[in-house]
């Protein structure tokens, strides 16, 4: 009745944006990532007959506020019947703030849920579940890079190269600790409503991802960089055309991404991608990682920096 489990952030090179099913969390497009390695989050589960209640308790403290999302996702897993559970997460980087905590959180959840009760789900079902809890997090339960279709029925998740066949680095410029002020469902719910843009977005999405998945097969770093830019370029610009706009970025953000168009301007191999917060994120190969991460550090408002190589999906750590 207890486990513990591991998973790690993804980073998308072609972003999800947009729900085609808001109360079954299905994504409106398509979407491609890469799972990172030295983040994590750590996740102890118990399942108890005694306790009245679930409990979370999250880095060391109590989280009422993530309970409801967190019980939901038990029930999905192993039903509404259930013995209520002891749930305690750990991570090491900042939750909440654009940096897929949920992802890794949600993933490393359904893991250790399927492992406590029994249910013995394979992986695609538990990146269903982890899906329908937060739209990234069915990636995470995949390493290397991971490809996510959805169709009106579901989603199906795939590994389409592992971690060690294209070896990249991710440098990570946090550039605000805090929590961000919009949360994605609600960000992406108003940009289907309100940008002009939206429809676009959708119509070029599997173009993109096309683009996308030759780059990987062929390892086309070229290739890879432009079409991921100009898919988060693109994302971010249907949150800006929405009404009231959705901003994620800040000075930093922007001072980053001419940082990389300097280290770009320089012949190293880099690129960035943002998600729904103000961190960039560059991706590149190993080679040039050291000076990537010299570069972000010594840019402008920002306040630390993170390296991740790719790692596995989310697995399980012990079983009591
Ligand atoms: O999984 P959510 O609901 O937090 O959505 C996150 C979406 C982006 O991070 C902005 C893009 C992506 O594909 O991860």
């Amino acid at each position: 009745m207890q486990a513990v489990a591991q998973a790690q952030p993804n980073i998308a090179l072609i972003k999800y944006w947009g729900k085609r099913d808001v109360d079954r969390n299905l994504p409106a497009v398509d979407s491609l990532s890469v799972t990172l390695d030295t983040l994590w989050t750590w996740m102890s589960l118990e399942f108890d007959a005694r306790l009245e209640q679930d409990t979370l308790d999250v880095n060391g403290s109590e989280a009422p506020s993530m309970l409801a999302r967190v019980s939901h996702c038990l029930d999905l897993v192993v039903g509404s019947g259930r013995a209520f559970a002891r749930v305690e997460s750990s991570s090491n980087f900042p939750i909440g703030a654009g940096l897929a905590s949920s992802a890794s959180a949600f993933a490393a959840l359904v893991v250790a849920a399927d492992k406590a009760a029994g249910s013995g789900l394979e992986t695609n079902a538990l990146a269903r579940l982890a899906g329908a809890a937060s739209g990234s997090a069915a990636r995470s339960l995949f390493g290397g890079f991971v490809e996510l279709t959805a169709t009106d029925e579901n989603i199906e998740v795939r590994e389409i190269a592992d971690s060690a066949s294209w070896p990249l680095e991710v440098i990570i410029a946090v550039t605000a600790e805090g929590p961000k002020a919009l949360g994605s469902t609600e960000a992406m719910i108003r940009s289907a409503r309100t940008s002009p843009f939206y429809s676009s977005w959708l119509e070029q999405q599997s173009a993109d991802l096309e683009i996308a998945r030759q780059a990987v097969r062929q390892r086309d770093f070229a290739k890879l960089a432009a079409v991921a830019e100009h898919n988060c370029l693109k994302m971010h610009s249907v949150m800006w055309g929405s009404r009231p706009p959705i901003v994620y970025w800040n000075q930093a953000t922007l001072a980053c991404m001419e940082t990389v168009r300097a280290l770009q301007a320089d012949r190293l191999s880099v690129f960035f991608t943002i998600d729904a917060g103000p961190q960039l994120k560059a991706v590149c190969l190993p080679e040039d990682a050291e000076f990537v991460r010299a570069a972000l550090e010594q840019t402008a408002g920002v306040i630390r920096v993170m390296r991740s190589g790719l790692g596995p999906g989310a697995r399980l750590l012990e079983q009591a």
